[in-house]
């Protein structure tokens, strides 16, 4: 019987609950206070987290012969945020109510102070959301420097050198998975929208006539990613911008929305980018970025399909989307239905007792599945909570070595989602496993 909350902010006061008790994601700087909207990843969250990025790196890089990755620097001169537009156009329109003082994103409060309520408000001022530093010890202009607010310009700087390094020829991308900084105005919902957060974006160069045709199949391979990761349909939908609501770049932008707990809001973006930032970097530097295709014998700037995901804000919507609370043998439990690829850890081994003997077979079966999955080791309380422990993590299976594993050379493995428990001989453990993952 499924109990999962019904009330979606109760979920999500849940699932932050859980992601701190179970060393997921913790408050930054928590000993002093902590520091506004920025987390940590424990123990169990970056495992997580890595896998994510690993799951969107096999699909987007490894399983492709038509991507290649990169992996840029996070310090950029003015020149590159001048060239792309972000200097000029990459800010949010602030506010500061007369009232209390609090500053607002204008365009995100209705004309209502959220903290009083009140509407008398200052002119909008263009915020820029960039951070800004400076490179070396000596201050000034040419020491300025900014963090990149997206991974996405280090993919049109280096377009000659991965064109001149690969041979690769359009239809081709560059991806890139990494830390992206902006000074958010309101950073909120957990780690959806936080000031230093990690991207996941690839940049396919495409001759301009086959730019429709790329753009929606990208749409599409995106929103099936999230699909065979394990989102249930009903949570996903695609929502095409408005001409107007556009950014600078764009001629055509589809977000990937999921239903989160305050409703659906973005999970991925994928935009038709048209020339822009090849233009753009090629005029401001003189570099000629530019692809020529000597079969046709012609010079051209190749137009851009850009699928930018949030590898952070993707683990948040996999974790939403996997909490479940259902009853099993008359008790209610928590569990994370997380595909096996996303969870934390894989297997969790646990000798029924201390003794010895027992601890000793543990070790035989770590040593035969740690080199293949992610392994927890648990030896603590009774075997119910320590089930409990694995559900609640998403552990999708739970092996326990008994006194009979000493006789018949078998153990018990357990199901996360079913809970039944077959008995297989520690020799075929791996190839069950395997089997059960659906790698054989
Ligand atoms: N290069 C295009 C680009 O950066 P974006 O829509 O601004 O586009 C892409 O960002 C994705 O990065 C978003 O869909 C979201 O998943 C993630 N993202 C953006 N800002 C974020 C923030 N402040 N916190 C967490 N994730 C963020």
């Amino acid at each position: 019987m499924d109990s999962t909350p019904s009330n979606d902010l109760e979920l999500l006061d849940k699932v932050i609950n859980l992601a701190k008790r179970r060393g997921f994601i913790f408050p930054s700087s928590e000993i002093y206070g902590g520091f506004r909207s920025t987390y940590d990843y424990g123990p169990l969250g970056v495992n997580m987290l890595r896998n994510v990025k690993s799951a969107w790196w096999r699909d987007m890089v490894q399983m492709r012969v038509d991507v290649v990755g990169l992996d840029a620097a996070i310090l950029g001169p003015p020149a590159v945020w001048a060239a792309s537009g972000h200097l000029e156009t990459f800010t949010d329109p602030l506010v500061d109510c007369r009232k209390c003082k609090e500053r607002w994103r204008e365009d995100k409060i209705d004309g209502v102070c959220p903290n009083c309520g009140s509407t008398e408000f200052t002119e909008a001022r263009a915020f820029n959301l960039m951070f800004k530093t400076q490179a070396g010890p000596v201050e000034g202009e040419g020491a300025t420097a900014y963090l990149r607010p997206e991974t996405a310009q280090g993919m049109f700087t280096n377009f000659n050198n991965v064109v001149a390094t690969t041979r690769k020829k359009p239809p081709f991308g560059i991806a890139q998975v990494g830390k992206s900084f902006r000074n958010e105005i309101t950073p909120q919902n957990f780690v959806f929208r936080t000031r230093e957060f990690e991207q996941m974006e690839m940049e396919y160069f495409v001759p301009p006539a086959e730019a429709e045709q790329w753009y929606r199949y990208w749409i599409d391979q995106r929103l099936n990613w999230y699909l065979g990761l394990g989102i249930p349909a009903d949570k996903l939908r695609l929502h095409e911008h408005a001409p107007e609501d556009l950014s600078h770049y764009s001629r055509g932008t589809t977000d990937v929305e999921f239903a989160y707990p305050w409703g659906w809001d973005e999970l991925e973006g994928i935009a038709n980018r048209g020339d822009y930032d090849l233009t753009q970097h090629s005029n401001a530097s003189g570099a000629k970025l530019e692809y020529f295709d000597q079969a046709a014998n012609e010079r051209y700037t190749p137009y851009v399909i850009e699928p930018a995901a949030g590898a952070t804000r993707a683990m948040m919507a996999f974790l939403l989307a996997a909490y479940h609370e259902d009853v099993v043998e008359g008790e209610t439990r928590t569990v994370l239905r997380l595909d096996w690829r996303l969870a934390p850890y894989q297997v969790a081994v646990l000798p029924l007792s201390r003794k010895p003997e027992l601890e000793s077979v543990s070790q035989e079966v770590l040593a035969i599945l740690q080199p293949h999955f992610a392994c927890d080791y648990d030896v603590t309380q009774s075997i119910g909570r320590r089930y409990r422990r694995q559900d609640e993590v998403g552990t999708p299976f739970c092996i326990t070595v008994d006194f009979d594993s000493l006789e018949d050379r078998c153990v018990t493995v357990r199901d996360r989602d079913s809970t039944e428990q077959a008995r297989v001989p520690i020799a075929d453990l791996l190839a069950d496993l395997r089997q059960r993952t659906g790698q054989d």
